[in-house]
């Protein structure tokens, strides 16, 4: 069944239909009196993704820059964004993470009618958390993100957090010819069926990573935030300390990673604070080596002559004021399990998924590779498939995610926060809520939410060849 958009050509028509017009809901767009009027037009640019002196790439921008321009917002402030397609084909732009009302998420012709061509769709909502978030096309997926659509956005908390400098890195992974400009062959059954498209060059900001120039004894609240289409990163700071406060935007215990490793899958964000103990003039790399054979260094932290800005770590708390998200009632839980199926075994094989629909020649051409619960899902999301499973507004999900396959998947749903609760059995410490899961091959994890937000969500990976592929379903609070 197709979803019908001719009975709701407002959106806020549609809005009051899925959330039914006599609840008063706090995530409901504002009315008349938004203020904070924001324009992003979509269309083609250029980027200088070989540094300074390489050829320019042509690229696709938010007004004019890849990533797009950093939207910071406020906290409980309604926003209004009015998206101008500048592109020969359809977009639709996702805030990833922002617990929003269901028409205005981004996800074409599942909650929205994709944006055609010279057109424009206004979103209104109103963010409820503070924190790191970002937003990207969710429209031709691997082709649009690859190509550059997306961009960063910050949350600000109601009062400012204490730190130094408040920075962003929002990395992204491109996959470049010989001249510098991005290689075609989007959605190659290798990349489908195996790791995705991860590139040859990754940027900063959009920038081949130049030294971050930093002064000895201050404190950065640095957002690190992983836009790359496949491409994870573990990075360590060397001779730093850095303390995760946030994840995927919503605060947790401050903690140190596990081995100094920050490992971000695409889509997920860290916050850190990092106090910068180095000496005046000292430099120190910061190394990626999430893949075996291929560590190298991304940045380097160079200190300036400056003397000390202070002699001992800031005296200030880390911890982020707590978001209002709504505590799960595990006692009540509903439980759900979602088996992610698939993709290639050793020996090229493509592992054998009972009852995967349309798997004639499975990875060619926009076919399926993955499955959930035995059901591929492609593309970018098609209306005509039925919920994974539905759940009644307000009762609380415990969700197991487990994966049998024999690659990485960073689990992502729309709409909602997680609240993690174990990996392999083991309970997950410091309190982490995440809107994107990284599951290691044959992981199990167990999360849990409250359905308080009605409509029809996407869940998927976000390495985008596998979402492409089948890595992707739906599931409904009504
Ligand atoms: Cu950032 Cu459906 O995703
Ligand atoms: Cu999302
Ligand atoms: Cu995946």
């Amino acid at each position: 069944m197709k979803y019908d958009f001719s009975h709701s050509i407002s959106r806020r028509g549609f809005f009051a239909a899925a959330a039914g017009a006599a609840v008063s809901c706090s995530l409901r767009p504002a009315r008349a009196s938004t203020e904070d009027e924001r324009r992003i037009k979509v269309g083609p640019g250029q980027a200088l993704l070989n540094g300074a002196d390489g050829p320019s790439t042509a690229v696709w921008t938010y007004s004019g820059t890849t990533p797009g321009p950093t939207l910071r917002l406020r906290q409980g402030q309604p926003v209004r964004i009015t998206v101008e397609n500048g592109l020969d084909e359809d977009t639709a732009v996702h805030w990833h993470g922002i617990r929003l009302p269901n028409a205005m998420d981004g996800v074409p012709d599942l909650t929205q009618r994709p944006i055609g061509p010279g057109e424009n769709f206004v979103y209104e909502f109103t963010p409820p958390d503070a924190g790191t978030f970002w937003y990207h096309s969710h429209a031709d997926s691997l082709v649009q993100i690859g190509r550059g659509l997306a961009g960063p956005l910050i949350v600000e908390e109601r009062e400012p957090v204490a730190a130094d400098r408040d920075l962003l890195w929002l990395l992204q992974d491109w996959r470049l010819t010989s001249d510098g400009q991005i290689a075609g062959g989007f959605g190659s059954m290798m990349d489908a069926s195996m790791s995705g498209r991860v590139g040859n060059a990754v940027t900063i900001n959009g920038a081949a990573p130049a030294d971050l120039s930093v002064t000895a004894g201050e404190r950065v609240r640095l957002r690190l935030a992983n836009a790359c289409l496949a491409r994870m990163v573990a990075l360590r700071f060397e001779g730093h300390r850095p303390v995760i406060v946030a994840v995927d935007g919503q605060p947790c215990d401050p903690h140190e990673p596990e081995d100094g490793r920050l490992v971000l899958a695409p889509a997920m964000r860290i916050d850190i604070m990092l106090d910068m103990q180095g000496g005046p003039g000292s430099r120190h790399a910061v190394v990626d080596d999430f893949y075996d054979g291929l560590v190298y260094a991304l940045t380097t932290l160079a200190y300036d002559k400056a003397p000390p800005l202070r002699h001992h770590l800031l005296d200030a708390p880390r911890r982020l004021p707590a978001n209002p998200l709504p505590a799960p009632d595990l006692a009540k839980a509903e439980r759900h399990e979602i088996v992610l199926q698939g993709g290639m075994m050793g020996g090229g094989k493509l592992a054998g998924v009972g009852g995967m629909m349309g798997m004639a020649m499975p990875g060619m051409n926009g076919a399926a590779a993955w499955a959930i619960n035995g059901m591929s899902m492609t593309g970018d999301g098609d209306a005509g498939m039925a919920p994974q499973f539905t759940l009644k507004r307000g009762v609380t999900c415990h969700l197991t995610v487990r994966n049998e396959t024999a690659w990485w998947h960073p689990m992502h749903v729309h709409g909602f926060s997680l609240s993690v609760l174990s990996r392999n059995g083991l309970p997950v410490p410091h309190r982490q809520w995440q809107d994107t899961v990284l599951l290691a091959p044959k992981d199990t994890i167990e999360c849990a939410f409250v359905a308080d937000n009605p409509g029809d969500w996407m869940l998927h990976c976000h390495v985008a060849d596998h979402q492409m592929a089948g890595l992707m379903t739906v599931f409904r609070v009504t």
